[in-house]
Formats: structure tokens, C-alpha cells, sequence
């Protein structure tokens, strides 16, 4: 038996470590949920169609994925990330719902992940969260190239995450960042990225993808400054999308929407 099939056994087991994975986020993003909330309420504006087909990039363990099939019952989602051992906790702990969401290892640095296998032609919209950060901007415009590309027309882009100030806002940025950094956060309270993965890395079941993901992550960068607001809204009307905007945002964390 794979361990794919032995995990798909207990779903309430790897849910738990879903939930486990949101406390840790929020103790970064304390905002996450009221930011998660913004992006349905306009995904659900926004999609003409009962049945609106999503891309979720860099989707981790489908935190997002699966918001937007609660909200919208009829969607299905195409779940993209590179980390086998956040896919496979993803696809885990929504084993219960496995038709609904399609997993699709791609790395989106590359110009092809289009098209990997399983990858739809055309889709309604494309989503994301606190993923596309560490892209270069030269990257980030062949990827909002590569979104043009796969979304329909009047299709609809929604990215939620830390977006810098431009080279002219140098202390406005200062600011932020002493507002930021006075501010009571979470962190303190709730698991850190690095006791999350210490603690999943016992898990036996994950063993295969954790030897696959030490091998991809080899020598990979892994931080990356925030690309400026600016630059990802050039980038986007660069790649043909007819409008830009900011719909929410507390200090560097924003939601961009932008209309193919
Ligand atoms: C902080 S996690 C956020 C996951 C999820 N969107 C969420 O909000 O919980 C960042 C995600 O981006 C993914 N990612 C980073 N580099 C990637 C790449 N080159 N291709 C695909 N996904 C990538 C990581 O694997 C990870 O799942």
C-alpha cells in the first residue's frame, strides 16, 4: 500500500494537521482569515458561472482550496505547489472531497508549468496566498504572462500577499515597518514555521516526500524581498489584463485583483 492510500485512512488525522498548519500561519498573518474572506467575497462577485473552475497556486496544504469550495459549492480547483510534503498533507486531509480538487506538481518558476499534466486550457479565475513573495520580478512577469495566458477573458486574478513599497516611498516604508514591528503579534503564542515542520517531519507516512522535498530544496533560494505593489501592477498590465487594483491591505499585506 502506498502512502498515499494509508493516509487517504485517516482524514481526520491529517485534517488536524491542516488546522495545525492555519494556527501556524496566523501567528505570521494575523489578518489571514479577514484577508481570506475579502478574496471569496470577490471571487464570488466576480464568477459569472455555477460552476467556476479556480487555480490555486503555490496552494500549500489547500488552505485556500478548500475556503473556496466551501463557499462556492460548485467550483472545483486546480491546487499548484512544488512541495510534495505539502501536497500530500493536502490531499490527505481533503481526501473526502478528492474529485474537487485536482493536486498538480508544477514548479512555477518554469516557463512549461502550464502545461503539466492535468492543467486545464482555460479557467475562470486564479488565486493565491502569501506564495508569490519570494519571485523575482523578471519571474513574476513571464508567471502574470503565463496567467493572461490561461485565464478567460473577463477572468479574474486575486493574489493575497506582502506587496513592498516602490523605491520612492522609502519612508513611508520605514515607517510600516516600525508600525510592523511595534505591533502585538502572534508569533509568540502559536506554533513557529520551523516547530511546525520539525513536528510533521515525524510522521512516517511522510517520509518519501521529505527525502523529495531536502532533494529540491538543495541549494534553492528561499526568501525573497516582496516585489512592489508597482511592479506587480505594471507587470499585470504589461501581460494584457485591462484592470489593476488594491482592494485591501493592512501596512504591506494586500489583496490584489486584477481583471484579464
Ligand atoms: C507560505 S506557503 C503558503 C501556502 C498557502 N497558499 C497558504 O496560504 O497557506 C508558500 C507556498 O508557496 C509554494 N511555493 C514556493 N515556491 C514554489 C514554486 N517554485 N513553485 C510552486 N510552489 C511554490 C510553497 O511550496 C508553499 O506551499
Amino acid at each position: 500500500m502506498s502512502d498515499g492510500q494509508s493516509m487517504a485512512e485517516h482524514p481526520l488525522k491529517w485534517q488536524q494537521w491542516l488546522t495545525r498548519w492555519d494556527e501556524q500561519q496566523r501567528g505570521y498573518l494575523p489578518h489571514r482569515e479577514e484577508r481570506f474572506e475579502v478574496m471569496l467575497d470577490l471571487l464570488e462577485a466576480t464568477t459569472k458561472t455555477r460552476e467556476p473552475l479556480v487555480v490555486d497556486i503555490g496552494c500549500g496544504p489547500g488552505s485556500l482550496a478548500s475556503r473556496v469550495l466551501k463557499r462556492l459549492p460548485g467550483a472545483n480547483v486546480v491546487a499548484v505547489d512544488n512541495d510534495p510534503v505539502l501536497m500530500q498533507l493536502g490531499q490527505a486531509a481533503h481526501s473526502q472531497s478528492p474529485r474537487r480538487i485536482r493536486w498538480i506538481d508544477a514548479d512555477l518558476r518554469s516557463p512549461l508549468w502550464t502545461q503539466a499534466p492535468g492543467m486545464p486550457d482555460q479557467v475562470d479565475a486564479v488565486v493565491s496566498t502569501t506564495a508569490l513573495h519570494w519571485l523575482p520580478s523578471d519571474r513574476l512577469a513571464a508567471l502574470y504572462r503565463q496567467l493572461a495566458g490561461l485565464l478567460r477573458p473577463g477572468g479574474i486574478f486575486i493574489n493575497g500577499d506582502d506587496m513592498a513599497f516602490g523605491s520612492n516611498q522609502g519612508r513611508i516604508a520605514e515607517a510600516v515597518h516600525a508600525v510592523g514591528a511595534g505591533r502585538a503579534d502572534l508569533k509568540g503564542e502559536v506554533e513557529s514555521w520551523d516547530d511546525w515542520w520539525r513536528a510533521i517531519e515525524l510522521e512516517p507516512s511522510l517520509a518519501a516526500a521529505f527525502s523529495q522535498r531536502n532533494q529540491r530544496q538543495d541549494g534553492q533560494q528561499t526568501s525573497h524581498q516582496p516585489s512592489s505593489y508597482a511592479s506587480h501592477r505594471e507587470a499585470l498590465l504589461q501581460a494584457g489584463f485591462a484592470e489593476v487594483a488594491t482592494v485591501w491591505q493592512v501596512l504591506e499585506d494586500r489583496v490584489l485583483v486584477a481583471v484579464r
